[in-house]
């Protein structure tokens, strides 16, 4: 596990554009697994003008919100807001529908056939976290967590569905990358990596190869010292 900070959410998200750009600048097919949520949004804008070939690059969605894709809080519709044309033509999304649990299995069908060519398993995975600890849609105490034999699911959070990876998808890829900016998120960052509180997120974390904590200062403000 490696844990990086960065003086401010800017500053994490040139620092995530630059891995991404040397990572995905390796010949061949390449899958990136994209994070939802407000803190990628820098990113993917960042993404929008590097010098990446996108072609033989896939991306999809770690997570989706139950709403059509045109909604303002999809997730598909933040990333390919940002990233454009050519980065944002690659994702594929989860198909919203008449039934969240048919869209996840839709889904989960779909990642092994995009998977596929790059070993069955996904390459980079960008996660967000929540100040509650959950990462995806993988929120405490909801069903999803429980799911080893599935790659996707339709979880029910609070009132709402969501369509999330579950832990054995995420677990499985060979890098790991959590983008986590904002004071507010201070004390679980440390709840999770100083201490051994059982979070989605430290769930997620703890059983994949390799992980890389890309922290603004702010929320990486209460770690104790390494
Ligand atoms: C979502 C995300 C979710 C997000 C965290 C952090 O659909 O909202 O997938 O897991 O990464 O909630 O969200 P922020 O980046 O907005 O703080």
């Amino acid at each position: 596990m490696k844990i990086v900070v960065r003086p401010d959410p800017g500053a994490v998200a040139a620092a995530a554009a630059e891995m991404i750009g040397e990572e995905l600048a390796v010949p061949g097919p390449a899958t990136l697994g994209l994070a939802g949520g407000s803190t990628p949004a820098a990113l993917y804008t960042l993404l929008a003008a590097a010098d990446i070939d996108w072609d033989g690059v896939t991306l999809w969605l770690g997570d989706e919100r139950w709403i059509p894709e045109d909604h303002p809080d999809s997730n598909a519709s933040m990333a390919r807001s940002r990233l454009g044309a050519d980065a944002g033509g690659r994702l594929v999304a989860p198909v919203y529908g008449d039934d969240p649990a048919a869209a996840a299995a839709g889904y989960d069908s779909a990642l092994r056939d995009l998977l596929a060519p790059t070993g069955g398993v996904p390459g980079t995975v960008l996660l967000g976290m929540g100040a509650d600890g959950h990462t995806a849609s993988l929120f405490p105490g909801t069903a999803a967590l429980a799911v080893s034999d599935r790659w996707y699911v339709a979880n029910r959070v609070h009132d709402t569905w969501r369509l999330t990876a579950t832990v054995p998808l995420l677990a499985s890829a060979r890098h790991l990358v959590f983008l986590v900016t904002g004071a507010g998120k201070a004390g679980m960052i440390a709840e999770i990596l100083d201490g051994a509180a059982r979070y989605p997120a430290r769930i997620v974390a703890e059983q994949a190869t390799k992980v890389t904590w890309l922290l603004a200062a702010a929320a990486a403000a209460q770690l104790g010292e390494r």
